[in-house]
């Protein structure tokens, strides 16, 4: 986790909180160092504004990826979602969705950061805003690789057993 211990999370634009990171090696993060580039992190819950050209470079590793406009459909037809944003070039470099009856289940959906933006604390800090959004529900689920569990399990999830059914022709969403 690379927020600096010095710097505070500190309010930004609309009330999101606005967090600096360093980009380099994480034992570097907690020093202020002008020899590595920042980028200032910003999250939000509010959709208003963003524009699909604010979405590139997501699903990447899917084989049919869905294009930033059909992104940023399947981020209006959420329940709730957590942007993360870098305030230097306005772009999303990561978000999560949820979905949910708003009476005892959620589930969670899509969690994705950037490549070049990952293992920064970026993916939990996105996890942990939005089972905060959650935390009033009975049963909040997703599903993952059992490599996965444990970076779940370190915001308090449980491993369980699923079942799904993936329609191949629909990954694109289109
Ligand atoms: C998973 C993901 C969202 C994490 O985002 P991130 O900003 O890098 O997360 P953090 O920096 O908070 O935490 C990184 C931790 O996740 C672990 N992690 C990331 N991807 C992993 C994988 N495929 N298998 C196992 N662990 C993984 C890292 O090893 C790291 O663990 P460490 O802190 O013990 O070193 C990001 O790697 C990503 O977008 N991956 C591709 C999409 C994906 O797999 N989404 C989750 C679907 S269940």
């Amino acid at each position: 986790m690379v927020l600096e211990n010095d710097r505070p999370l500190t309010t930004g634009r609309g009330g999101e909180l606005t967090a600096i990171i360093t980009a380099g090696a994480i034992g570097a993060a907690r020093r202020r160092s002008t020899c590595h580039s920042e980028h200032v992190i910003t999250y939000s819950d509010d959709l208003t504004g963003t524009d699909p050209q604010q979405l590139h470079g997501f699903f990447q590793h899917w084989a049919g990826a869905p294009d930033p406009a059909t992104h940023l459909r399947v981020l209006e037809g959420s329940s709730a979602v957590v942007l993360a944003q870098d305030e230097g070039n306005q772009q999303v470099v990561g978000f999560i969705t949820a979905i949910t009856d708003g009476v005892l289940c959620a589930y969670i959906p899509l969690l994705e950061v950037l490549p070049e933006y990952q293992n920064r604390g970026i993916g939990s800090e996105l996890l942990r805003r939005m089972l905060r959004k959650v935390e009033h529900l009975y049963m909040v689920d997703l599903m993952c690789d059992p490599e996965m569990q444990p970076f779940y399990e370190r915001v308090g999830m449980q491993p369980a057993s699923g079942m799904m059914i993936r329609n191949w022709a629909r990954q694109a969403g289109s």
